[in-house]
């Protein structure tokens, strides 16, 4: 197959677009079923899950709501401190909703748990979260994951809302950066 422009910096397809699409379908099916009869409200963390989120969404067989939370975290870019500013909140009150938080991927989980710890406290009737991605070896703290899509090596990745840089979100599969260019996206 031919490399595209975006493609040349790819060593390797960690999950290629069919096993994404059959993958969300199945989230999207188990989602609706345990949501059936609730008032369900997705809350995505910009702007990698904004792919993954619309994909899902449109698995959903139950109503639903969506809204929106830019944060930036404190300190290097591959060095999460879980600290973490909110730049853009949510436009939804939670409370006595239930949410589901829609992230790319979890890492060391720093990010996704405060997060938690600030929508918890808006008093939702429920609070789990859907993330595409995990990198269990990374793990710093433990945050309960409701749902996962795919359990995935220490390796940084990019596409399908992944970015190195905010490169490379619009690839349609998930991929491993070239050695070269993965040795940047650490020190970043
Ligand atoms: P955590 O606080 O370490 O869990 O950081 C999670 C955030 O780091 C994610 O929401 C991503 O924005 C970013 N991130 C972590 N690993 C990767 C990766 O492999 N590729 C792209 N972004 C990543
Ligand atoms: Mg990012």
């Amino acid at each position: 197959m031919s490399q595209t422009e975006l493609e040349r910096g790819i060593g390797e397809v960690l999950v290629e677009e069919e096993a994404l699409r059959a993958r969300v379908a199945e989230l999207g099916e188990e989602i609706s079923n345990d949501y059936a009869g609730r008032d369900l409200l997705l809350v995505g963390v910009l702007k990698g899950a904004v792919f993954f989120m619309a994909d899902l969404m449109r698995q959903l067989t139950v109503p639903c709501e969506v809204d929106f939370m830019a944060i930036s975290s404190y300190g290097a870019a591959s060095d999460s401190s879980g600290v973490v500013r909110i730049l853009k909140d949510l436009d939804i009150p939670l409370d006595g909703r239930h949410v589901l938080v829609v992230e790319d991927i979890i890492d060391s989980g720093l990010t996704l748990s405060y997060l938690m710890r600030n929508l918890r406290a808006r008093q939702p009737a429920s609070l789990e979260v859907c993330a595409l991605l995990t990198k269990p070896g990374r793990r710093e703290i433990d945050v309960p994951v409701r749902y996962i899509g795919f359990e995935i090596p220490n390796r940084f990745v990019v596409g399908y809302g992944l970015d190195y840089a905010e490169r490379y979100r619009n690839l349609p599969y998930v991929g491993v950066l070239q050695e070269e260019v993965e040795a940047g996206a650490t020190k970043q």
